[in-house]
């Protein structure tokens, strides 16, 4: 069989994905799209890239692509993953999947409408370190889980984004544009979150409209209970932390160190084992490796329109909490 073509557009991101998105053997980076005309040229003798635009038509338009990846700010993934999916492309867009729920709602329904993949790049479910907390939560190594938490803590004081969009209120929300990852992580772990309950503070970074702390406590619906923190303007280095605790044990660690902690009933609960973890590097190319597998099998990505936008709609829970005190339900029905 010949190989899928990929497309990828905005190579700030996506000049990581340029970079592993070759993984699998049956499909291969045909085109990429940058705004900056000089810049994605360079990228493409660098790499070898068959074609090059600065027109995001270019790539709808050609009939090399058969998968685009979304990589642009994100403000556009909404408006770039519906105008694919209605040429018939394949879509791997970057996470957040989009700004609001209604978008997300637009985009599944877009997915469902033409039959054609839709993932959304949550990283995080191809870290080996969170691939193997997941293990262990299924194969009943940490026994029943039933309490997590999670943390996406980057400092975002020199990180504006081309153009500042990171710091315009209608462009991004730090517990939608940063803390999905640990949201989608603990819905991961111990499936949808139901309700939840927040608070927030501002004392780091005031060129953010909102609040740069925040910390969301969660009703899960199988019973679990959890954590999910987020800071934007923290003294101290980025990483994604997650905790879960099961009946048999509690493993603790995050994706950035070589060491994580674990415990288990049947050792010596006075001591952590220290436990040596996996490198991230091969992430990006695991994730769309997984993304090509199921367009050649017609198997259903990981993280599909549905659970992405159930993400969403927990950050936007969060947020409504934030504003208004008290616990928010948080809307699953895609
Ligand atoms: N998975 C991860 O861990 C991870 C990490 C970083 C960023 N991201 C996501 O990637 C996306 C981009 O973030 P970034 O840090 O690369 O932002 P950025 O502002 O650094 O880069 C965005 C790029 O997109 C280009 N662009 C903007 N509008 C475009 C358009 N209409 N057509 C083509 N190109 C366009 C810009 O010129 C720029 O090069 C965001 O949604 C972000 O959340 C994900």
């Amino acid at each position: 069989m010949s190989q899928l073509g990929i497309a990828i557009v905005g190579m700030g991101m996506g000049a990581a994905h340029l970079q592993h998105a070759n993984a699998h053997e049956q499909a291969k980076v045909v085109a990429i799209c940058d705004l900056d005309e000089k810049y994605v040229l360079d990228l493409q003798r660098e790499h070898s890239v068959p074609f090059a635009t600065t027109s995001y038509e270019d790539i709808l338009a050609r009939p090399d692509v058969q998968i685009v990846s979304i990589a642009t700010p994100d403000w556009l993934h909404h408006e770039m993953t519906v105008a694919a999916l209605r040429v018939g492309k394949h879509v791997l867009v970057e996470k957040p999947m989009a700004l609001n729920v209604a978008e997300c709602e637009d985009m599944v329904n877009e997915a469902r409408r033409t039959g054609l993949k839709l993932m959304v790049g949550h990283i995080c479910r191809f870290y080996p370190f969170f691939e193997q907390v997941k293990a262990w939560a299924e194969d009943g190594t940490l026994g029943t889980p039933y309490y997590v938490e999670t943390s996406y803590l980057h400092n975002y004081e020199t990180i504006p984004g081309v153009g500042g969009w990171r710091y315009d209120p209608e462009k991004r929300h730090p517990f939608v544009g940063g803390a999905c990852h640990a949201v989608d992580l603990a819905r991961w772990l111990v499936g949808d979150a139901v309700e939840v309950s927040a608070y927030g503070n501002h004392f780091n970074l005031p060129v953010q409209k909102w609040e740069d702390h925040i910390i969301a406590n969660v009703k899960f619906a199988g019973g679990a209970i959890g954590r999910i923190m987020n800071s934007s303007g923290c003294p101290r280095p980025y990483d994604i932390e997650c905790e879960l605790w099961g009946t048999n044990g509690v493993i603790r660690g995050d994706n950035t160190t070589d060491e994580a902690l674990l415990s288990l009933r049947q050792t010596n609960l006075h001591r952590w084992m220290r436990y040596p973890k996996e490198p991230m590097s091969k992430a990006i190319g695991n994730e769309f490796a997984h993304f090509v597998d199921c367009i050649l099998n017609d198997t259903t990505p990981l993280i599909d329109g549905v659970d992405g936008a159930k993400t969403i709609a927990t950050c936007w829970a969060v947020i409504e909490s934030l504003a208004n005190g008290g616990p928010v339900r948080v809307r699953n029905d895609f």
